[in-house]
């Protein structure tokens, strides 16, 4: 038995020979199980952003293919870091619950531990492992997330520890298996990678060069998630302004929107990550026009001074960044619009800094996610003179942070009052006789109601604001 098995053809076509290696470890895991008189689990840890929550839906699918079921925390048999490196305090957490999983795997002879993501792309983060984490298993990048049977198969079959770190790929592996966290909104990818090598950013690097789905395949996955009951989809991309450009057949952004909105089923259009030097009039025309894209862009803004926007290769001006504010808000009045700002860019002056805040208090932002800038190593402005010391950087933050705060609390003031529809996400972790709801504009609202009904649309009456969510009630 165990002959004819070892001698049978593994697969060299994609998707199939993935699926031969999760139905082998399914197999041996399941005789694994007999044995230790229990089930096999898995847990996941997702770092960093929403296409790394993506990510960890395909190796859950993956996990789940080989015959894991889900624990809830590290105290499983199969852990997995899905890490990011856009920051360095991000690195550093990760690092820090590493030692964590260590003391776990001395406990549990079962275990096995793999580190996969952005983090793992980086050279000087695989020497670290492989010499100070010696009990890690398996680390692979950000190309070969379809892989991990495979990886895990290898393990089991003989190999100490398995490092497989792809420096680039043209290959996108998809119909694997994949799991939903929610199972009435998901992501689709719709590009992978960037090339806009922002000069602080580490994510060109770590995640490759741009390319775009095909619009075909896209709108089969949102057909075919919609046939599951997903309500809401989120299109995937670190700019998704440039979706299409570079495929044979070129297609806009703007355009591959109007055929999503065409998806029966489909009720509510969401999309990141929106590059301001590439949003076109188009895109603006269509999403005014559209009954499912939410009314929400999220712009990162980055810094408002246009000295710093040069020196970050932002490729926009204060001026442009303003006037397409502008635009938008001309077309569509309802918006709410979110930005991402870095402070202490190298060589930020004061005046710098005022010109930011000047922005923020023009454009009323709903929200704004605020970092200090972070040097990571081998981007440009890693290299850049006149750093900002990190004393004067933090002042600077929580001058931004205040009024950040205090835009976003009059911004969210003006829904008080109305009644709209959300979308019920999940019961209050707080006090579970609340529901959490979206609003179209991403803002959430927490009222009174029962269990089932999350999933569905109810309209909600905004009661009171509370700086940037509403407690509310709701309305037949
Ligand atoms: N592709 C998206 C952003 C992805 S990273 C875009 O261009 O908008 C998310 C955010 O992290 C960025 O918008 C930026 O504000 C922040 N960020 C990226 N690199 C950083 C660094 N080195 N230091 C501090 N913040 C950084
Ligand atoms: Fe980073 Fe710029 Fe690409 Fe966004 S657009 S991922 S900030 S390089
Ligand atoms: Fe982090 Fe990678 Fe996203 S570095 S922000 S997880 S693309």
């Amino acid at each position: 038995m165990q002959e004819t098995k070892t001698m049978e053809q593994i697969p060299e076509t994609e998707p199939e020979r993935q699926l031969y290696f999760m139905s082998r470890i399914k197999e041996e895991n399941r005789l694994r199980a007999e044995e230790l008189g229990r089930n096999l689990t898995y847990h996941i840890e997702t770092f960093g952003c929403q296409m790394n929550a993506k990510d960890s839906e395909k190796l859950a699918g993956i996990l789940t293919s080989c015959g894991y079921t889900e624990a809830a925390t590290e105290q499983a048999d199969f852990v997995l870091y899905n890490t990011c490196t856009v920051r360095e305090n991000a690195n550093t957490k990760v690092y820090g619950r590493i030692g964590y999983l260590g003391n776990l795997k001395s406990k549990n002879p079962e275990m096995k531990i793999a580190l996969c993501g952005c983090m793992m792309q980086e050279q000087h983060v695989q020497e670290k492992i492989k010499k100070s984490y010696r009990f890690v298993d398996i680390v692979f990048g950000t190309h070969n997330i379809y892989k991990l049977a495979e990886l895990i198969y290898r393990k089991n079959h003989g190999e100490k520890r398995v490092f497989e770190i792809l420096e680039s790929t043209d290959r996108v592996v998809e119909d694997l298996p994949s799991e939903h966290k929610y199972r009435f909104k998901a992501g689709v990818n719709i590009m992978y990678g960037c090339n806009n090598f922002c000069s602080y950013c580490i994510v060109p690097y770590v995640r490759g060069r741009e390319r775009s789905r095909k619009p075909e395949d896209i709108i089969a996955e949102v057909e075919k998630l919609a046939s599951e009951g997903i309500v809401e989809i989120m299109l995937l991309g670190q700019n998704v302004n440039s979706y299409g450009k570079t495929l044979s057949e070129p297609i806009s952004f703007a355009e591959l929107l109007r055929r999503v909105e065409q998806v029966e089923g489909i009720r509510r259009i969401r999309f990141m990550t929106s590059h301001p030097k590439d949003l076109s009039d188009e895109l603006i025309e269509v999403m005014k026009n559209s009954k499912k894209i939410c009314r929400h862009l999220h712009l990162p803004m980055q810094s408002g001074s246009t000295k710093i926007l040069r020196k970050m290769n932002r490729k926009y001006t204060k001026e442009d960044y303003l006037s397409l504010v502008s635009r938008i808000r001309t077309a569509i009045p309802e918006i709410s619009l979110t930005t991402d700002i870095i402070v202490g860019f190298p060589g930020e002056t004061e005046e710098d800094f005022l010109e930011t805040l000047d922005v923020v208090k023009k454009a009323g932002f709903d929200s704004a996610y605020t970092f200090l800038y972070s040097k990571r190593s081998g981007t440009p402005a890693a290299s850049m003179e006149d750093q900002v010391p990190e004393e004067l950087a933090k002042e600077r933050f929580q001058r931004l942070l205040q009024v950040v705060s205090e835009q976003s609390e009059l911004q969210t003031k003006k829904g008080e009052g109305q009644t709209v529809e959300v979308l019920v996400e999940e019961q209050n972790a707080q006090d579970p006789a609340l529901l959490t709801g979206r609003l179209s504009n991403n803002l959430l609202v927490h009222f009174p109601g029962s269990t089932e009904q999350i999933g569905t649309f109810v309209n909600v009456k905004l009661n009171e604001c509370k700086g940037f969510y509403y407690l509310g009630t709701l309305v037949d």
